[in-house]
């Protein structure tokens, strides 16, 4: 799909990825951009700095009446949404099940997996009426590899994943296009918070290959115009998607001599 023309709603639009999503799209000609974040201000932030076509909006992604209020302020404002991304997300707490609340879980469930799945239910039937429209989640590397520092990100990462393969699965006859956003490490607020949270972090972020929020737009663009359902800012990913595709076993010990 080409982004010119084309109204879009992303959410996670105060800062990092979000914001560099955004400028791209209005950078791409996009007609109509609705910049969501609990953040408002910087989601205006963000609107202010991409140009006029941008409207910021608050929301809160872990609450489907705010989702669904999302789409319909997009819609009132600017007409048929053509994209969905859904793109916030949070860090989560480190560790795994001893360290995590149930708190913690329902918290993460609700922002990285029911968040696309309250925007498809949203979107959908608007897209399908047209025959045509486009949802994206950002998930991450963790949800196809693994993060060994945080069971609760990885499992709500490999829950994105496989929801966006069900969706390209089973709407992708009628016109609807999925795609899922893999990266590895990205500097922004996220990355910084991340960082802080567990020792060793930085020696880890290097070797997963840092690039900045604009590098992921670029390759997101790129993604969009192929309509791939991976889109993999790290090339590498690929590689060892290969590698756990050929030898689960081998990459589950590698894995373990690392941590
Ligand atoms: N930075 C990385 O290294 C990295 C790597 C892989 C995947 N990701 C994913 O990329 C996406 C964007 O993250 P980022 O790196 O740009 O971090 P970021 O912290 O800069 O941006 C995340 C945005 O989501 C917003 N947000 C969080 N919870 C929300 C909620 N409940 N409702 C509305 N908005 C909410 C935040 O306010 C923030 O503006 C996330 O889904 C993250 O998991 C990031």
């Amino acid at each position: 799909m080409k982004i010119q023309g084309k109204h879009i709603v992303v959410t996670g639009a105060a800062g990092g990825i979000g914001r560099a999503l955004v400028e791209r799209f209005v950078a791409e000609g996009a007609r109509a951009v609705v910049a969501a974040d609990y953040d408002l201000a910087g989601a205006r932030a963000t609107a202010e700095a991409a140009g006029a076509s941008v409207t910021a909006r608050k929301f809160d992604a872990g609450a489907e009446a705010d989702v669904q209020d999302l789409v319909r302020f997009a819609n009132e404002t600017n007409g048929r949404i053509d994209v969905f991304f859904s793109n916030a997300g949070v860090t989560g707490p480190v560790g795994g099940p001893l360290e995590t609340s149930n708190e913690d879980w329902d918290s993460l469930w609700r922002i990285h997996v029911m968040a696309h799945v309250w925007a498809a239910r949203a979107v959908l039937p608007q897209m399908r009426e047209a025959g045509e429209g486009y949802l994206l989640n950002t998930a991450s590397a963790a949800g196809l590899l693994t993060q060994p520092s945080a069971l609760p990100y990885t499992v709500t990462k490999h829950a994105a994943v496989a929801l966006a393969e069900w969706l390209a699965i089973t709407y992708g006859g009628e016109g609807i296009r999925v795609s899922c956003v893999c990266p590895q490490a990205v500097r922004t607020q996220m990355l910084v918070a991340a960082m802080g949270q567990s020792e060793g972090a930085s020696d880890v972020v290097a070797a997963a290959g840092l690039i900045d929020p604009e590098d992921v737009a670029r390759t997101v663009v790129e993604g969009m115009a192929e309509e791939r359902l991976l889109i993999l800012p790290h090339p590498e990913v690929a590689q060892r998607m290969a590698f756990k595709g050929t030898d689960h076993e081998g990459w589950l010990a590698d894995l373990r001599a690392k941590i």
